[in-house]
């Protein structure tokens, strides 16, 4: 399906002209960016969206099937200049048309969070093969491919721009494991290493490549497990005694997409609520 860049304003785009950085690549502007959010609709998403646009930065606001809420986002995200683009993120094709249609429709891309994903539950010792394969071959293709596909084809609009940042949106999975969802932490895994590649691979053109590695947050993803008889637990898993709000990986997103941030690329952000320690 294709879905044209819909601008919600025909003010004119506020543009900086990219400064030259101490690396002296030509870093990208720091407000007024356009920024491309997968998974916009709801949840972290669509904090991170708003996080953007309350900064001054135009946002395109990436939906798979939500139109109605990802319309819902647009409307309510302060500035001008934003955009609605649709994509199913399993699809290569409709990935690669959807980031085109956001850095036309921005007029200019700096910044990519690759934020989409599924949590699909196939539990090893419960599950027949045919679910199994199932579950993996989604989980991989939205979680992990839809990811690796879009930075791909974001990376010319990022050297066009100057330079800019991808930021993925990993896991505590990662690291912690998922017993019952083992395909979703191997696709954040799998999405922690593809951005240090790409932080090696595209530092050379002033692109920072990073990853936010969230625990639980109280989204609709997470709604069943939080609301259910072992939400408790879950919520006791941090000394904080909760989980995260969108807003609070947001704010992770921000600062690593963030010129501030370039030199701290190919790092991993933990937004867990010390619920899961590492070094
Ligand atoms: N919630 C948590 O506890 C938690 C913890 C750690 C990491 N994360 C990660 O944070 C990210 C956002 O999660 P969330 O909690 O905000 O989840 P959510 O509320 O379920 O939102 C998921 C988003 O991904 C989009 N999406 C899913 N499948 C898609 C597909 N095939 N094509 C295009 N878009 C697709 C959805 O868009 P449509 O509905 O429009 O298709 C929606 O906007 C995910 O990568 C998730 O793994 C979440």
């Amino acid at each position: 399906m294709t879905t044209e860049p819909t601008i919600t304003d025909t003010t004119e785009p506020t543009t900086t002209e990219p400064t030259t950085g101490l690396s002296g690549t030509a870093d990208a502007a720091s407000s007024g960016r356009g920024v491309l959010v997968t998974g916009a609709s709801r949840g972290i998403g669509r904090a991170v969206a708003a996080a953007f646009a309350a900064r001054g930065d135009r946002v395109a606001v990436h939906w798979g099937s939500s139109r109605a809420e990802a319309e819902q986002v647009l409307a309510g995200l302060p500035g001008a200049g934003h955009v609605l683009v649709q994509a199913d993120l399993a699809d290569a094709d409709q990935v690669g048309r959807m980031v085109d249609e956001a850095a036309a429709g921005l007029g200019r891309l700096d910044v990519l969070v690759n934020n989409a994903g599924v949590f699909l539950a196939h539990p090893p010792l419960e599950t027949d093969y045919e679910q199994w394969q199932a579950a993996w071959s989604r989980t991989l293709a939205v979680n992990l491919l839809g990811a690796a596909h879009a930075t791909f084809r974001a990376v010319p609009h990022l050297v066009a721009a100057g330079g800019g940042a991808v930021v993925n949106v990993s896991s505590r999975g990662a690291f912690r494991g998922e017993p019952n969802c083992p395909a979703y932490g191997a696709s954040k895994a799998g999405m922690n290493a593809f951005a240090q590649s790409m932080a090696l691979a595209l530092a050379p053109q002033g692109i920072s490549v990073t990853a936010v590695a969230p625990g639980f947050v109280q989204t609709e993803m997470a709604r069943d497990v939080l609301d259910g008889p072992g939400g408790d637990a879950v919520r006791a898993q941090s000394p904080f005694g909760r989980v995260a709000r969108p807003e609070e990986v947001a704010t992770a997103v921000l600062w690593l997409a963030s010129p501030e941030a370039r030199f701290s690329s190919g790092t991993i952000v933990d937004v867990n609520g010390a619920s899961y320690l590492r070094s």
